[in-house]
């Protein structure tokens, strides 16, 4: 079997870790892999690159990935999808396991219903995709913005001010809110839920109130202020210029959000963007061996014959699931979990 795989949309902690699986278990059943580089542009511009055990070999640990990537949409031009087809069979291939996170797995999704034989891997730090507990590069995220609020907490705490730090998270708060408990914010604000600004505010005072000089706050990029919330444009942004597959470039609401604290409250506000910090360097173990088990897993559906679905982690297995079902709706933040952190904000 020829078998391509790829890496589409933001990079992520641990996607080496599935190229060196994909091939790594490839070469156990005799099969070939070819590498396109980055995302869908790699299948629509032909830039294939043959994979050995041995290129892949001391990348298990290394962020990024060795394939590159790109937000190339494979639909924005009319001829693209027949394109990707037709190079798919020139380069010989007979599968293609995709590594991705919503907008890579739903062109996957929308290919394999045109006839591409592909396996989907679920990636993305910011959790979001449905049918998977968990994607892998999230941990290594919410590790990073912990290490992170650790560090802002003793300038917060020395100087008596708020902070304020943002995170990722487009649609959905998953960073924010599990960064946000491990690193004992006192406020936590998420995309799901419009932002109540009096509300942040008595939270805070009701804490300096209880003799506390300094409060912590986490907000992801995409939340927004009540007033405002509804539809992408209303979002703060720092680039309204969109991707392929229409999405702004999201920042800046810490700041705004900075500004507002600091004039309602009178405390000394302070804000930090982590931005693309959250999704370099080295994976986590976690996410070492959760990128491994879909590698594998994904190489082994391509061999079954298992197309149009993604390898995905339910419970602590590793199971297939239809891509449509994955990306046909985001997996926002459950209640369950926002209510515990709740708990101890103010
Ligand atoms: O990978 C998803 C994501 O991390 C979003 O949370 C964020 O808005 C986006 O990537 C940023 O992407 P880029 O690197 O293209 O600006």
């Amino acid at each position: 079997m020829k078998i391509g795989v790829m890496t589409g949309g933001g990079d992520c902690p641990g996607l080496n870790a599935v190229i060196r699986a994909v091939v790594r278990k490839a070469d156990a059943f005799d099969s070939r892999v070819v590498g396109l580089r980055n995302g869908w542009k790699g299948l629509l511009d032909l830039s294939p690159v043959d994979l050995d055990t041995k290129m892949v070999s001391g990348i298990l640990h290394v962020g990024g990935t060795i394939l590159g990537t790109s937000r190339t949409n494979p639909f924005k031009d009319p001829a693209g999808p027949e394109k990707a087809l037709k190079n798919f069979r020139l380069l010989g291939l007979d599968a293609l396991i995709a590594i991705g996170g919503e907008d890579t797995l739903g062109a996957a999704a929308r290919l394999f219903a045109k006839g591409l034989p592909v396996v989907g891997v679920p990636k993305t730090i910011d959790n979001d995709l449905s049918g998977t507990d968990f994607t892998f590069g999230f941990d290594t995220a919410v590790s990073t913005a912990t290490d992170a609020i650790d560090r802002i907490h003793t300038t917060a705490e020395s100087h008596n001010r708020v902070m304020v730090v943002e995170v990722m998270g487009r649609h959905a708060g998953w960073i924010a809110t599990y960064a946000g408990i491990a690193g004992g914010a006192d406020v936590i604000l998420v995309p799901e839920i419009p932002i109540d600004l009096d509300e942040v505010c008595d939270m805070i005072l009701r804490r300096h109130s209880r003799g506390k000089s300094f409060s912590i706050v986490v907000v992801a990029e995409g939340a927004q202020f009540a007033e405002k919330a509804g539809s992408e444009g209303d979002l703060i942004v720092q680039e309204s210029q969109t991707d392929e597959f229409g999405h702004v470039r999201l920042g800046g609401i810490s700041q705004v959000l900075s500004k507002a604290i600091e004039k309602r409250t009178k405390f000394e506000t302070r804000f930090v963007v982590l931005g693309h910090i959250q999704r370099g360097g080295t994976p986590t173990a976690h996410d070492r061996v959760l990128a491994t088990r879909f590698g594998v897993f994904a190489t082994e559906m391509a061999h079954r014959g298992e197309f149009g679905q993604m390898a995905a982690l339910q419970g602590n297995r590793i199971v297939a699931v239809p891509l449509a079902d994955a990306t046909s709706k985001l997996k926002t933040v459950d209640t369950e979990i926002y209510d515990i952190a709740k708990e101890f904000f103010g």
